[in-house]
């Protein structure tokens, strides 16, 4: 499929819909629920990640162990949404933790669909030391990085300006739909949003767990682009740019978010958890 073909639709880029290999979906039942959630608020490509621990890549056996496990889980969801929504493009990816500082990054099977695109976190939330060079030693293995849910680490400062480091690095910020709605505390959410006013986050991906009690909060994202009038950032955050990173290109920058004065705290307000 192009990129262009792609933008059609939304492209999420991180979710877990792999059923009994993480704390995503437990079941095909859950898995196929949870895509035609995505379907009805216009994803159209899904290429969904499972946690895989970055210590793991050092240790062949147990790699092999893993990923043939989470082939074979894959393979068999897969089929089941296959035949339920053709129309779907399903692929995979990994959402590989940096829990070790050096984790080898090599097996395609590590990077989301076919391209050289990693979906990587921070453990526990929190900004381990030196991460810009981390990210610098990494991308040597000729991959690109995609930070999962940006928003979400402790650690920052008031300016954000190991997110910028990273960025100067070259990795590519991911944030997810539901910080905007609250999802993850008021902390979160405002950082989120000082990022879009930057311009600085390249694509939104819900990083839905795929359990019937979870919600997607991806209706709740929209409208606080609405209130912005942010339309074109949204299009670019969720059509252009997944497509463009799983497609092997580069994303293109957003646009920073600007309200008038006392916007952004009108919106915060308003969309408070
Ligand atoms: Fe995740």
């Amino acid at each position: 499929m192009t990129i262009a073909e792609l933008e059609d639709g939304i492209t999420d880029l991180h979710s877990h819909l792999v059923p009994g290999v993480d704390d995503g979906s437990r079941t095909t039942e859950d898995a196929l629920e949870a895509v035609q959630r995505m379907i009805d608020r216009e994803v159209s490509t899904i290429v969904t990640t499972p946690h895989l621990s970055g210590l793991l890549t050092r240790r062949r056996d147990d790699l092999e162990t893993r990923l043939a496990d989470v082939d074979r889980a894959f393979a068999e969801v897969s089929a089941a949404i296959r035949a339920r929504h053709p129309e779907l493009t399903f692929l995979r990816g990994h959402e590989v933790m940096l829990d070790c500082p050096d984790p080898d990054l090599s097996d395609q099977r590590l990077r989301l669909a076919s391209s050289d695109v990693v979906l990587v976190e921070w453990p526990g939330l929190r900004i381990p030391l030196e991460t810009p060079r981390v990210l610098e030693r990494l991308q040597r293995q000729g991959v690109r990085l995609l930070i999962a849910h940006v928003e979400r680490y402790r650690g920052y400062d008031e300016e954000l300006a190991l997110v910028e480091a990273w960025r100067a690095e070259g990795a590519m910020l991911q944030a997810n739909y539901g910080a905007l709605c609250g999802r993850y505390g008021e902390d979160a959410k405002v950082r989120m949003l000082r990022m879009l006013e930057r311009g600085w986050v390249d694509c939104l991906a819900s990083d839905f767990h795929g359990r019937p009690h979870l919600r997607v909060h991806m209706e709740c994202a929209r409208r606080v682009f609405e209130e912005l009038h942010a339309d074109e950032a949204w299009r670019l955050l969720t059509r252009v740019n997944p497509a463009r990173i799983v497609g092997g290109a580069k994303p293109l920058p957003v646009p920073p978010i600007e309200g008038e004065p006392g916007l952004l705290g009108k919106v915060l307000s308003l969309f408070r958890s």
